[in-house]
């Protein structure tokens, strides 16, 4: 039960495969427990295990954004598979955890259906629109090592990785 430091692009931890989670015991609560409280240490809307350096398959979203009343906890999605996405799409600024202060335009479709299995370890599904199918597509996304990053070209990706690096320097020295 801890906010973990996010791990920011380029760390390769980003890229690692993850794993299926098969059963909910402590130490899976325990990851969940991390995410929240990383979550809401750094104001996010959602975050991906991977972002905490854990390789197993969970993300989490904030309870409003997944249509949920503001005071239950975050909607956790395990071994998460998107169903359909719609042909319409949605075209906005996206940000990430792992990518401080960067925000890319991303193309995304404007509605996602998504299955996977709760903290309860029942299987369901969630359909989003807008925002929040931006965000499961966003999430689940990082499980599978993609990341904002990879929407941009190369040009842009390396003005990305300057700026996060000189971001990575500052912190350090006003933290020495
Ligand atoms: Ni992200």
């Amino acid at each position: 039960m801890a906010v973990r430091p996010v791990v920011v692009w380029p760390d390769e931890r980003l890229r690692q495969p993850s794993i299926a989670i098969t059963t909910i015991d402590d130490s899976v609560r325990a990851l969940y427990q991390d995410l929240v409280d990383s979550m809401y240490a750094e104001n996010g809307l959602g975050i991906a295990s991977l972002q905490i350096g854990d390789p197993r398959q969970m993300f989490i979203v904030e309870p409003k954004l997944a249509g949920r009343p503001d005071s239950d906890l975050p909607l956790a999605f395990m071994n998460p598979e998107i169903l359909w996405t719609s042909d319409e799409q949605q075209d906005s600024e996206e940000g990430c955890l792992s990518f401080p202060d960067i925000y890319i335009k991303v193309k995304r479709p404007m509605r996602a259906r998504v299955r996977a299995m709760g903290m309860d370890g029942q299987i369901f599904e969630l359909e989003g629109e807008g925002l929040l199918a931006r965000c499961l597509l966003h999430e689940n996304d990082h499980l599978t090592g993609k990341l904002l990053v990879d929407f941009v070209g190369p040009l842009k990706r390396q003005m990305i990785k300057k700026k996060l690096q000189k971001q990575k320097g500052e912190t350090e020295e006003a933290e020495a």
